[in-house]
């Protein structure tokens, strides 16, 4: 099949026409998952879905879908995804590239029309970013993954639950098991995404074909103190959980480092309560998180966290979520490879250290395949993200080929 060129200027007005939605000068993107800067970035992505022709649904985890049919009864589906929720201050790009890219897919598939074989999918889940919710909540939604209960907790102070923010927002989450979906109704799931490292611009490679997803394990931790005043109260009769937790602080990178060299782990929440000047902190929560493509690496950081609490009184553990790393379809890591090659474009397999809604799919059992692209000094979470036009419109072209590959699979 003849691939047609992508539009890049069109692909590049679109990342800048969203990343205006939650911008302020200095501060980046804040766009962090169903806030209203999240709910109006849905709805632009709505409008343009129209535009472009595509058949719009938001399901009951507040993902929005927009979909071209090819009109035969029991033909297969490839989908797109990414997600357009933001850290806070974050940039224009994580996330927003996937999914505008896939929208890009769509326009040049009916503009030259293309009559797919199997219907498509684009897909915005809602909360990747974990900014006050759990992370990747629409996608593990759809691939029925989430924990009982796990909507209901809060997981920032003085914030709502993601149930009380899906209510807000118009959907009942008693009903979020309707956005399930059975994953052997998709064919396979594709993902562009920035790199977020700084490896292919230190290399000069312009493509990243994604072998594995790193997999993240995180926790809340609340150690209980006794709030006191700061001014009348003497040193040796406080009790102040700020002071307890501080040595984990410490520590965490140091079991880590000591564990797997290429291990991570941040925290990077830390909340007090009541979180006042002139009161001795009551209660301390924060959030560890871990990542490696190693199970057992995290399975032994949960361990030495929660030996650590279990000695001492006050100490609670709970998990968020514990997600292991997950391999990208080899069939993918070569096609992306393949399509690279055949438009002229450096290329290399490499595993990522983010994590991303293909996980969520692949852990489905759904052939995944990501598609990264280099960004300006690996610069990510930061209001300084960014990427060059010509980058962004390569990752799409890649992703287009890569595509229409899959007509010869169908
Ligand atoms: C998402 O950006 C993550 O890796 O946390
Ligand atoms: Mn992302
Ligand atoms: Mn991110």
């Amino acid at each position: 099949m003849k691939v047609p060129q992508i539009n890049g200027d069109r692909l590049w007005a679109d990342l800048m026409a969203l990343g205006e939605i939650g911008y302020e000068e200095g501060r980046g993107v804040t766009r962090t998952a169903l806030s209203p800067a999240d709910l109006a970035g849905k709805a632009w992505l709505v409008r343009k879905f129209e535009e472009v022709g595509l058949a719009v649904a938001t399901d009951a985890a507040y993902n929005v879908i927009g979909r071209l049919a090819c009109g035969a009864p029991d033909a297969g589906l490839v989908a797109i995804g990414s997600h357009l929720d933001t850290v806070p201050q974050g940039g224009k790009f994580d996330g927003m590239l996937g999914v505008l890219a896939g929208l890009e897919c769509a326009r040049a598939i009916r503009e030259n029309g293309i009559a797919l074989p199997w219907n498509l999918e684009i897909i915005n889940f809602t909360d990747e970013e974990a900014a006050h919710h759990a992370g990747t909540v629409g996608s593990r939604a759809m691939m029925g993954l989430l924990a009982e209960g796990e909507l209901d907790k809060s997981v920032g102070q003085g914030r709502r639950s993601f149930a009380d923010d899906l209510r807000a927002s118009g959907k009942d989450p008693a009903r979020i098991g309707e956005a399930r979906r059975d994953p052997k109704e998709f064919a396979c799931y594709l993902e562009l995404h920035i790199e977020q490292g700084r490896r292919l611009e230190s290399e000069g490679i312009q493509i990243g074909a994604v072998t594995a997803i790193v997999g993240i394990y995180r926790y809340l931790v609340t150690v209980e103190g006794e709030a006191a005043h700061a001014g009348s109260t003497p040193m040796a009769l406080r009790d102040d959980a700020l002071v307890k937790a501080a040595p984990v602080f410490t520590l965490l990178p140091e079991w880590v480092r000591e564990r797997n060299p290429e291990m991570v782990g941040t925290i990077g929440r830390v909340e007090l309560f009541p979180g006042a000047t002139n009161v001795v902190p009551g209660r301390c929560r924060f959030v560890v998180e871990v990542r490696s493509q190693r199970a057992e690496d995290m399975v032994h950081l949960r361990e030495m966290l929660r030996s650590y609490a279990a000695a001492r009184p006050g100490w609670k553990v709970e998990t968020i979520f514990e997600k292991d790393g997950t391999p990208c379809a080899e069939q993918f890591v070569q096609a992306v490879m393949d399509a690279a090659n055949a438009e002229g474009l450096s290329c290399l397999r490499m595993p990522s250290g983010a994590g991303h809604d293909a996980q969520s799919l692949a852990a489905a059992g759904i052939p995944t395949g990501m598609i990264f692209v280099p960004c300006r000094r690996g610069v990510s979470h930061n209001p300084e993200e960014w990427i060059e036009p010509a980058q962004a419109a390569q990752g799409c072209q890649v992703l287009l080929r890569t595509l229409l590959g899959q007509a010869r699979m169908a």
